[in-house]
């Protein structure tokens, strides 16, 4: 029979132990010192056959930004595995469920993951909330139209791990609240994860580095990024690849990354988890050279409909909606809710549309319409107008933006 329960602090080393397996990961002292470091990491769940442990979740307690300039604190799932020799036993439901009740029970209305693959938590009731675009650029394709204004006068500075920590943080949170989907940072994630780039993580990549922007001698910008060499056809051939580059300001913004296409010896710069309408695209005389792809980036789970939707910011304001909501795994939140003056009760009046919870959780930073979910047969329209005003309440001017996977 298995069994689900807490793991404790000195169990971690068999909690990293079925995604050492999975995802062939080893260096397991070393992850465990760093999970431990980590102020989020705040739930543990194993699955337990006997003694052994076969199966993994966890959470990290962080805040999503929402449109309107709103952190609603966050359960960010990961850690999932089950070890090969349990699958398809019904683990993973067994963890979800406690994951998802015990989010419940702290109080907090909204779980976010990415996911290793598309296909497996839908079902859940999760949905994709943001998406992520790469891209590959050749240098030489890399031309800014406009003049460089002020970001003509911006210097820059290579730093060390100690400098970056400290420089970095108050531009993220500078951006942060502005942006939806960014999450809070503690200084441990920080150092630990954002900028953490030891030996035995690195994987064979180049060391990374750091630099700071500052324009008019104040902070304004930063990248930590990697330069690789090669050489195609006796020619130098480097790629430049982002770990993460952002700005407080446009002329900041160009000035990062202009300095990131100009970097000598790179033919290509690459960059993945860009929010999909990221000033790049503007920037660029070529929009079509970015080469953009996309993947699915954050979903997200409301855990409670009501406090979720009433924890949630707004960039718009609107008359009354009545949503209704259908939750097979969660069926607490199976009902309607009406929507007024930015907050959400139950409700008996019938609804204006109604999607499943899965889907609502798409919409919640702002990035997802419910025009388009209608589009795909994913929402209802009961009451003439109630997408394009459900649009018109939700949207967010900047497309959700997670530069990490957690
Ligand atoms: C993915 C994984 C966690 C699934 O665990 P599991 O215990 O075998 O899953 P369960 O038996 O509880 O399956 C629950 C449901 O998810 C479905 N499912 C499980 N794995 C799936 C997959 N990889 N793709 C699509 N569906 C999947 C099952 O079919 C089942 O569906 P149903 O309840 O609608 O019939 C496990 O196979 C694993 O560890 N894989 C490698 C690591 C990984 O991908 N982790 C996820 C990190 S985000």
């Amino acid at each position: 029979m298995i069994t689900i329960r807490p793991t404790s602090l000195d169990e971690d080393a068999a909690l990293l132990g079925p995604m050492g397996i999975a995802f062939g990961i080893g260096a397991v002292p070393e992850r465990v010192a760093r999970l431990q470091s980590l102020a989020e990491f705040q739930m543990r769940l194993g699955a337990f056959d006997g003694d052994a442990l076969v199966g993994s979740a966890g959470s990290w307690s962080f805040a999503t930004t929402t449109p309107g300039g709103v952190a609603v604190e966050t359960e960010g799932l990961t850690i999932v595995a089950v070890l090969p020799t349990h699958r398809r036993r019904g683990i993973l439901r067994e963890l979800m469920r406690a994951h998802l009740d015990e989010t419940r029970a702290r109080g907090k209305s909204v779980a976010s993951l990415f996911a290793s693959e598309g296909s497996i938590y839908g079902r859940f009731g999760y949905g994709v909330a943001s998406f992520g675009g790469s891209i590959a650029l050749d240098r030489d394709r890399s031309q800014f139209s406009g003049a460089p204004g002020a970001a003509a006068t911006a210097r820059f500075r290579l730093v060390d791990l100690d400098e970056a920590a400290r420089e970095f943080a108050p531009i993220y949170e500078r951006v942060r609240l502005a942006t939806p989907g960014l999450l809070s940072r503690s200084p441990s994630w920080w150092r630990s994860r954002r900028l953490s780039d030891p030996d035995w993580a690195r994987a064979g990549r180049p060391a990374q580095l750091r630099v700071l922007c500052t324009l008019d001698g104040r902070p304004a910008g930063y990248a930590a990024y990697r330069v690789g060499t090669h050489v195609v056809d006796d020619v130098l051939a480097g790629s430049l690849d982002v770990v993460e580059a952002l700005g407080d300001s446009p002329a900041a913004t160009r000035a990062i990354w202009r300095y990131l296409c100009d970097t000598d010896l790179v033919r290509t710069i690459r960059a993945s988890l860009l929010p999909i309408d990221h000033p790049l695209l503007h920037l660029v005389v070529e929009p079509g050279r970015l080469g953009m792809r996309l993947n699915d980036a954050v979903w997200i789970r409301l855990v409670d409909v009501a406090a979720a939707l009433s924890q949630r910011g707004w960039e718009a304001e609107g008359p009354p909606l009545v949503i209704g909501v259908r939750d097979a795994f969660c069926p607490w939140n199976e009902g309607s809710y009406r929507l007024a003056d930015g907050k959400a009760a139950r409700t008996g009046e019938a609804p204006d549309l109604t999607l499943d919870v899965d889907a609502l959780g798409a919409t919640y930073l702002g990035g997802v319409g419910f025009t388009r979910l209608a589009d795909a047969g994913r929402a209802v329209e009961r009451t003439p107008g109630a997408l394009l005003r459900a649009d018109a309440l939700f949207r967010s001017a900047r497309a959700p933006w997670c530069p990490e996977v957690f």
